[in-house]
């Protein structure tokens, strides 16, 4: 091909992913286009063809069997596990597969944890094993596994009979001549079959110009789950739309592929970047369980529910029998891979997303500066242009902590360089930022430029890295450089190679305080199906990446987050964030929700989008503030501003045709309210960062739907516009422009007050109030009956607020009693696995506030003090108050009143945090 045809194609291709307005849905399948998904979906309910023959045999922590399709005569292995945490695993192949079925382990963190299970009653229908609080009964013909807890039917398995698991079967032979068609290749000709071979996309399909060669014919997994009492279902990010899961009996079904979808529009069921097939159900009665689908290929997720009209019946029938009880259904569907499903039966909310996290681990503790504010676009021009920005952030006195660069700053697209007429000095551009405590973060993109004068091209072509054809040749598609090449990060060499490049000898220009996004790892091709890569190209081991697909993303960041440990010699924790994900991505870095839209129906969706994400154990998420394409307009953007200064990720980024949006250039009031919403965000981070090592060590989420607190309230069970932070602050945007006041829901049945943390105004009315708001801050609330930990010092960092002294906002509840914990450590570095740091439990009961270490043996020199508390609800006629503690003895100090919001201030203990203490009220 011409250079000029190459180019030609290569704008005709930009042009499809980058120039039109609007998703072009012409891009993408729709189930009833992927043969597959429609397969799986026209399986009707109620008769399953898989039984399981009753020679089962129970051992230590599991019970093995045998199913039989009774349609296609073949036979399945099916193991299920006890796990430990209330949590089963169902794993099923063929017992003869021509050959092997890819299992997305990838995601587990570690081998989950056996518990031993007993047989516990078996008849000629069913079989029941379990423990002591959970069973499975599996019924032997029809096959299905109901999960009770207790004596509760909370989940159940092939319960409408969806189930479909096609063999993987020899190719049909073409007739001889003169006969039309082709010779069945039904497995046993005794049996009906599963009417696959029939399906004209089973052994090829097309889709616009693309060819699927599909040399492995039909190999699709699909199984019902039935949340039994649950009223709705959450979970299956990433999609741009509501936090409950909707019914999809009249649409297409959620979809999870990754998948690089420009101008992607919101309340969509489509996919988009990330895909994480873990499904949470929950009801008022039935409390919380969950499913997590472990399979790395293309899945689409149908959920039906009993609140559809007509669906009532055909469910109840199958599972509950009654009518009564509430019941939702999620049907996944699988390309390839095997079953391996892991049932998690809660029972309360923050149960079931701790099981989850079990298997697929939590995030570890980031360093405190990824908690404050990134400033990106794309571009900066060059290094004055950072570092100009840079200073204008000090100039105009706002808190930032991370300056990022977007493409441009490599040479012609080819990573690991530097585009050195525009950054001719990068080293001392990130001296620049760093001698102010801030950070740089420059993009790597997985997608190698095909180009002789680049090393990385050169490497991987001569050492085979690259994906490829089923020819094995390399396959070349179109990104941002042009004619790129795609390296396998399946390949425990290239991963090898891959973490070498970021060494500080080699990745010049950088040092440790660069840190590392790693975009279009989906992976994005502009030429390709469904702008990504065709399922039948080659990756290590042979796995077609029909397999692998949607842990693709994760290869990457797993990759690149231990390069950044490595490269620091372990002693930092590395911050990646990542585009493109999968179930297990938590543990590399932070994620955000791509390429949005600045317009305020994007800017709502950003809350359901992050919640669904935390409670499929992500809780690192966030949105481009004021929206990648298009311009905000003042207000669009101040709103974006406070919303996002309450979400994990903070950083704003646009596309390089948008005007300019540095806080200053909306003018001063504009600038001032920004201003202050950054100074909230920096001085809850003590709040964040302790929340971040809770999850860290428990694996519940960092922002919580309310349900997860106050789990028998209905009415907060399809809230998408508010988010608890933790258990303490609740928090509700506004995502409306021109209003001036908005609709607070307040969880608590009356027995907990909500104190505007601005204002101190209590709210005690439980559900929906209408509350005033103003353009200068949104509503946020503090439960009465904790205590969130504070730095109220205005700084340009984080780095520079290391050593600030803390404010304790205390808000007694009615019988004056509140608590909160605050973890403190060097910010940084893996000491604190070694011990270094403190946890501390603060406790009010009547008069007296204490300070105790939940972990006696940690310790850390910390030099930050406590400075001030506030009491908001206070004791009555306090009239001072003494501190005791093993180095300062006792001392008096001044308590005073606030008579206009009723908070009592205590100034300056001047104790330091790393020693226990009591305050006593004074009365
Ligand atoms: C797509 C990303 O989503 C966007 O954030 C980035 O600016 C562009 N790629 C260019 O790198």
């Amino acid at each position: 091909m011409s250079l000029g045809v190459r180019f030609g194609l290569f704008l005709a291709a930009l042009s499809c992913v980058y120039l039109v307005s609007g998703v072009d849905r012409n891009n993408f399948k729709t189930c009833e286009q992927s043969s597959f998904c429609r397969r799986c979906r026209k399986v009707e309910p109620g008769k399953t063809p898989y039984k399981l023959l009753n020679t089962v045999e129970v051992r230590e922590t599991d019970l093995s069997g045998e199913l039989f399709n009774q349609d296609t005569g073949v036979a399945y292995i099916l193991r299920l596990t006890g796990l430990a945490d209330n949590t089963y695993r169902v794993w099923i192949n063929e017992k003869n597969p021509l050959h092997p079925r890819f299992e997305a382990t990838f995601a587990l963190q570690s081998d989950p944890v056996p518990k031993k299970i007993k047989l516990i009653e078996q008849t000629a229908e069913y079989i029941v094993v379990g423990t002591d609080h959970t069973k499975a009964k599996l019924f032997f013909n029809p096959f299905r596994i109901d999960f009770y807890r207790g004596e509760q039917l909370v989940l159940s398995a092939n319960a409408r009979g969806l189930m479909r698991f096609e063999h993987i079967r020899t190719k049909p032979e073409p007739k001889p001549e003169g006969e039309e068609g082709e010779k069945p290749a039904e497995t046993n000709p005794e049996f009906p079959g599963d009417g696959a071979d029939s399906d004209p996309g089973a052994w090829e399909e097309n889709f616009k110009s693309h060819h699927d060669s599909k040399p492995y014919g039909p190999e699709a997994v699909a199984l019902d789950f039935s949340f039994i009492g649950a009223e709705n279902v959450y979970g299956v990010p990433e999609h741009a739309g509501s936090f409950a899961l909707k019914s999809t009996k009249k649409s297409d079904p959620y979809r999870l592929y990754n998948l690089d979808v420009f101008e992607y529009e919101i309340d969509d069921f489509m996919s988009l970047y990330g895909a994480i097939p873990v499904v949470f159900g929950h009801g008022k009665e039935s409390g919380t369980s969950g499913v997590y689908w472990q399979n790395a290929a293309e899945t689409w997720v149908d959920i039906t529910s009993s609140a559809d009209n007509n669906v009532v019946e055909s469910i109840v029938n199958f599972v509950s029998g009654s009518a009564k009880k509430p019941q939702v259904d999620a049907h996944f569907i699988s390309e390839s891979g095997l079953i391996d499903a892991f049932f998690m039966l809660g029972p309360s909310p923050l149960d079931a997303f701790r099981q989850y996290t079990r298997l697929t681990g939590s995030a570890p503790l980031p360093q405190m500066f990824s908690l404050g504010y990134h400033q990106c676009r794309w571009n900066y021009n060059d290094q004055d242009d950072v570092r100009q920005v840079a200073e204008n952030f000090d100039k105009y006195d706002l808190p930032m902590d991370v300056m990022w660069l977007d493409i441009e700053y490599t040479d012609g697209k080819k990573y690991f360089t530097w585009d050195t007429r525009k950054f001719s000095q990068p080293l001392e551009m990130v001296h620049n930022l760093t001698e102010k405590g801030r950070k740089l973060v420059v993009i790597i993109d997985p997608h190698i430029k095909r180009d002789q004068n680049y090393f990385l091209h050169n490497d991987a072509t001569n050492l085979g890295y690259y994906v490829k054809h089923r020819d094995g040749k390399d396959y070349e598609g179109w990104c941002w450089p042009g004619a790129t090449s795609y390296i396998d990060m399946f390949d425990p060499k290239v991963r090898q190679y891959y973490i070498e490049q970021y060494n500080l000898d080699k990745f010049t220009g950088t040092t440790n305080d660069v840190y590392i996004w790693n975009d279009m790892n989906e992976p994005s091709v502009f030429n390709g199906p469904e702008v990504t890569m065709p399922k039948d190209l080659i990756h290590y081991e042979n796995w077609e990446h029909r397999d692998i697909h949607n842990i693709n993303g994760m290869m990457f960041t797993s990759a690149t987050h231990e390069a950044l440990f490595r490269r620091s010699g372990g002693s930092l924790r590395p911050f990646v964030l990542t585009r493109s994900f999968f179930a297990g991505s938590q543990r590399y870095g932070a994620m955000w929700t791509g390429d949005n839209t600045g317009e305020w129906n994007h800017l709502r969706i950003s809350y359901p989008m992050c919640l669904s994400l935390a409670v499929s154990g992500f809780s690192f998420c966030g949105a481009d503030i004021g929206g990648f394409f298009k311009n905000p307009d003042n207000e669009l953007f101040i709103r974006w501003n406070q919303a996002a200064a309450w979400l994990p990720f903070m950083r704003q980024h646009s596309h390089i045709e948008t005007k300019r949006r540095e806080p200053w250039v909306f003018g001063d009031n504009t600038l001032g309210i920004v201003r202050e919403t950054l100074k909230r965000r920096y001085a809850y981070l003590p709040l964040w960062y302790t929340l971040f090592r809770e999850h860290e060590i428990s694996g519940i989420p960092v922002i919580r739907p309310i349900w997860a607190h106050y789990p028998t309230e209905s009415a907060a069970f399809t809230i998408d516009d508010e988010i608890l932070v933790g258990d303490s602050l609740l928090v509700r945007p506004v995502l409306e422009p021109g209003l001036t006041e908005v609709s607070v829901y307040f969880p608590g049945e009356g027995k907990i007050t909500w104190y505007n943390i601005d204002t101190m105004q209590p709210y005690k009315q439980p559900g929906a109030v209408s509350v005033p708001v103003t353009m200068e801050r949104i509503p946020v609330y503090q439960r009465s009956g904790s205590i969130v930990p504070k730095k109220n010092r205005s700084r340009r960092s984080t780095v520079a607020m290391k050593n600030d002294p803390y404010t304790l906002m205390v808000i007694a509840d009615d019988d004056g009693s509140a608590t909160g914990t605050l973890y403190i450590d060097d910010e940084s570095s893996f000491e604190y696995r070694h011990g270094k740091y403190l946890y501390i439990r603060f406790t009010l009961t009547g008069y007296k506030l204490t300070s105790n270490f939940m972990d006696k043996l940690a310790t850390y020199d910390t030099k930050s003090w406590l400075e001030r508390i506030d009491i908001a609800n206070p004791p009555k006629n306090i009239k001072s108050a003494q501190l005791t503690s093993k180095t300062l003895g006792i001392v008096e100090l001044e308590a005073k009143y606030n008579t206009r919001n009723n908070v009592l201030t205590v100034r300056k203990p001047g104790v330091n945090m790393g020693e226990e203490w009591s305050i006593e009220l004074i009365h």
